[in-house]
């Protein structure tokens, strides 16, 4: 009777149909059975869909190959590869395929802006770092990645909507940054009413089914938190680079702290921390009122072994009536310039690598 391993070889041979990868790489094989009485062989096996045409002739390979070496009667049961699996592969796909974002030599530098809390600042941070690295020459693109909570459009001021050029989305250009929300697709401000599953597909779309072009950096506002979409982003990008934005208050700087052990137990690289919120400058005296405390942010660096890479006061930037965007520093604005540094320091310390 053939033993298991040999069992194990011939179907780790055979790809999955819809990855195109083998059932080796996707680590398809979930159980094999073997009954030596009757020289009868079971497998339990995980493809990308079921159910489909595709299947059935792999199924009849596989019942095929196993019969070829000797086995009697072949037991087929089929189950689905898991939504983060198969984002994965098919990920890994589409970027050897085409050159594109995830494939290996891509050149782009992922850049995910988390925190622990909602409402430290992520969305503001994002959309401003996004800016500051353009103004510096840089070519980026900006994904709202806060599915359920997205805000960049209206922070930046996005009137307009994507348009679809053959099979490809091409992202709203402003101030200088691609920019791709789920808030470009949805009617009307309403909610998005979704299951976990339909977020990794969601973030995938927006890798392979946008036009992004070449790009030196592409940033991502995670939703609060470390949820499902952070995961999804984590399992995604093995490669990612990541910001925690936090208050100095102790309790933010403490939840944020749980973002940043997840970053660097998926061992996604931290690059340092920026503290929002910091303080409040009189603009009369000049005087600085910690508000939200002091700390905060250095505690949290020094607790995920990384560096404040900026620290930006409490202030609105100006607003412009004609060119509406609530959340945009202008480049002369006092937080604009400590943008622009906070930028040219994430530059080049990224580079670097
Ligand atoms: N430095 C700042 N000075 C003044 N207001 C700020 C500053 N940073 C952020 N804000 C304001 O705080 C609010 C929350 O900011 P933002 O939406 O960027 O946070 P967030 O972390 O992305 O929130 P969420 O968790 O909901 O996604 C916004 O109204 C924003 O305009
Ligand atoms: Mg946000």
């Amino acid at each position: 009777m053939i033993t298991e391993a040999r069992v194990r070889d011939i179907v780790n041979a055979l790809e999955d149909p819809f990855l195109h990868k083998t059932l080796a790489e996707t680590g398809g094989i979930e159980e094999i059975t073997m009954r030596e009485e009757q020289n009868h062989v079971s497998v339990k096996i995980a493809i990308a869909q079921t159910g489909t045409p595709e299947q059935l002739q792999l199924q009849m390979r596989i019942v095929n190959s196993l019969k070829e070496a000797g086995v009697e009667t072949v037991g087929l049961r089929f189950t689905e590869l898991s939504e983060e699996k198969i984002a994965q592969f098919r990920g890994a796909d589409a970027g050897e395929k085409d050159g594109g974002l995830l494939s290996p030599n891509s050149e782009t530098v992922f850049l995910a802006i988390a925190s622990g809390k909602g409402g430290v600042g992520k969305s503001t941070v994002s959309v401003n770092l996004a800016i500051s690295l353009a103004r510096l020459g840089k070519k980026v693109g900006l994904i709202d990645a806060d599915i359920y909570g997205f805000s960049v459009p209206d922070m930046m001021g996005i009137t307009t909507r994507p348009v679809v050029r053959g099979e490809k989305i091409i992202p709203v250009e402003r101030f200088g940054v691609k920019v791709i929300s789920m808030g470009f697709f949805v009617d009307d401000n309403a909610p998005v009413i979704w299951r976990g599953p339909m977020l990794g597909k969601m973030l995938n779309s927006f890798f392979k089914e946008v036009e992004w072009g070449d790009l030196d950096y592409l940033l991502l506002d995670l939703p609060p938190g470390t949820g499902d979409v952070a995961l999804d982003v984590h399992t995604m990008l093995p490669h990612c680079k990541e910001v925690i934005v936090s208050t100095p208050h102790p309790t933010a700087a403490f939840v944020a702290a749980r973002a940043g052990a997840m970053a660097l137990q998926t061992e996604h690289e931290l690059v340092g921390v920026i503290e929002n919120m910091a303080y409040f400058e009189s603009k009369s005296t000049g005087e600085k009122e910690y508000i939200f405390g002091k700390g905060g942010g250095d505690k949290l660096a020094d607790e995920l072994r990384t560096e404040v890479l900026g620290r930006l006061p409490l202030q609105q930037p100006d607003w412009n009536e004609e060119d509406f965007a609530p959340s945009v520093y202008a480049e002369d604005h006092p937080l604009g310039a400590i943008y622009q540094e906070i930028a040219a320091k994430l530059d080049t310390k990224l580079s670097l690598k």
